[in-house]
């Protein structure tokens, strides 16, 4: 794929099938990820790719737990089963950290999660940011979980990559409207 029909055509995906990212193609993405840039070229990111079901589901359940009562009910108001999935049911869900030393640790976890997202879309995935880990990797439920899934210690979620096969039609891209100024 085209770099330019990548760029054009990437939409965030909140429906997945029920089918395995094979392992190349899961670490094609993460590759892309660690390509990106990062300040004072630091490279201290850890990509953590969660594939286990029963982990996918005590994090989701640690996020729903640690989430305030209008937090809980407006989620569980979209389900149709009660109990909604904070990572859209992905099979994957990689969650980009960064360690407590680096410099801008928001911005490089933000290049390698466009970067993912790209190079899904490349090889035939979509993708999601999904942001309800952000800020909260200290929360007891939450870190023992991600402890579990290998961070490191002291590291901290900046984003997380929600990654599978797109169920159904995935919209074309919408104008965007951020103002552009040439001078
Ligand atoms: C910092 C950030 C946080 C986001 N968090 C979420 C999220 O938690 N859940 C979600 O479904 N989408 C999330 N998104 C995706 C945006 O909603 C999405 O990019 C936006 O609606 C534009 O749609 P598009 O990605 O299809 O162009 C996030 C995007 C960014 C950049």
């Amino acid at each position: 794929m085209e770099v330019k029909e990548a760029l054009f055509s990437r939409r965030s995906v909140r429906k997945y099938a029920d089918r395995e990212v094979e392992r190349e193609k899961l670490e094609y993405v993460l590759k892309a990820g660690a390509y990106a840039p990062s300040a004072l070229n630091n490279q201290s990111r850890q990509f953590i790719a969660i594939t286990d079901k029963n982990l996918l589901d005590k994090l989701n359940d640690a996020v729903e737990s640690g989430s305030d009562e209008a937090t809980r009910a407006r989620i569980k108001g979209r389900s149709e089963s009660g109990k909604f999935n904070f990572f859209y049911n992905a099979p994957v869900l990689i969650a980009v950290c960064d360690s407590p030393e680096a410099y801008r640790p928001q911005e490089d976890c933000a290049c390698a999660l466009e970067n993912m997202f790209l190079a899904a879309l490349d090889a035939g995935l979509g993708s999601c940011w999904i942001n309800q880990l952000t800020g909260r990797s200290d929360e007891k439920a939450i870190n023992a979980v991600l402890k579990e899934a290998g961070m490191e210690k002291g590291y901290k979620v900046y984003g997380c990559c929600a990654l599978g096969y797109a169920e159904g039609k995935t919209l074309l891209s919408r104008p965007k409207t951020n103002e552009i100024v040439i001078l």
